[in-house]
């Protein structure tokens, strides 16, 4: 008899996007687990930031500045990452902006922008990533996307981050059919409303924020720590047989109607 093991430890973990919000609270989450955790945004001082708020609690973990949105260099960027620090055993496909327009005032730049970050990305990191763990087989790996209840349900006033975010689904679902056979699995984690500093002005607006949380049964926003016993989970070996699956984490928003 044996307690689930939710450890990640000798694991290496690259989660894009993670000097602030879910990202940062997820690489926390893992560094705590005991992986060690690659930090990766666009700024240096912010991703030192977070390095070195990781180490200070006592854990490994290094910075990886890379425009993840910039796909011209994206394989020469990884292919220096893995000489640097080795191939990741866990991607958190983590980055993900929101330009709220409707369709009729997006201008093309705002929608090649979105899906390009959002989706493009995603599919091009996962690919190099996904290719790097199977080319070391039989160790495998992980590949976790954060989609969005967007992804399932849309609202007038944001319309191209649905279509990115139903698209990473798909790449999802096409990650673990692919991949699978080399022992990679890929899931995704849907978040709800969370109260992340892209979301601070929604929280706050005296009219909308109201609406959200009355929308959400738990009746409040999520707080970022609360992504992570789902990040943490399909990290781990208690997860070895979940593949091609989302988990939706929203408070049961979704379900309410
Ligand atoms: N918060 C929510 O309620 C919610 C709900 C549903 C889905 N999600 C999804 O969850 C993910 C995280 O959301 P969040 O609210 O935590 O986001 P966030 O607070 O806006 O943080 C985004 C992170 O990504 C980095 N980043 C942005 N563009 C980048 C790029 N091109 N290359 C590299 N790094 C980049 C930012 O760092 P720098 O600025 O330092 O580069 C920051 O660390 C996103 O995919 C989002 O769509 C969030």
């Amino acid at each position: 008899m044996h307690a689930p093991d939710f450890s990640l430890k000798n694991k290496l973990a690259l989660i894009t996007g993670s000097t602030q919000g879910l990202g940062y609270a997820i690489a926390c989450a893992y560094a705590a687990s005991g992986a060690t955790v690659i930090i990766n945004g666009r700024d240096a001082e912010r991703i030192n930031r977070a390095v070195t708020s990781i180490q200070n609690a006592g854990y490994p973990a290094q910075g990886w500045a890379q425009d993840i949105g910039h796909l011209d260099d994206q394989a020469s960027a990884f292919a220096s990452l893995v000489e640097q620090v080795g191939v990741p055993d866990i991607l958190v496909n983590n980055v993900g902006i929101r330009i709220r327009k409707s369709l009729a005032v997006s201008s093309f730049d705002d929608i090649t922008t979105m899906i390009q970050v959002n989706l493009v990305a995603a599919i091009g990191l996962s690919k190099l990533a996904a290719q790097a763990m199977a080319d070391r087989r039989p160790s495998g790996g992980r590949i976790i996307s954060l989609t969005s209840i967007a992804g399932q349900l849309a609202r007038p006033g944001d319309a191209v981050y649905p279509v990115a975010k139903l698209g990473l689904q798909g790449l999802v679902h096409s990650l673990a059919v692919e991949f699978g056979p080399y022992g990679i699995t890929s899931n995704g984690i849907a978040p709800g409303t969370f109260a992340t500093e892209s979301n601070r002005e929604l929280a706050n607006d005296p009219v909308k924020g109201p609406v959200v949380v009355g929308r959400n049964p738990l009746g409040r926003w999520a707080q970022p720590d609360e992504i992570t016993g789902a990040a943490v989970f399909l990290a781990s070996p208690c997860a070895s047989y979940v593949n091609g699956h989302t988990l939706v984490v929203d408070g049961g928003f979704s379900v309410t109607f």
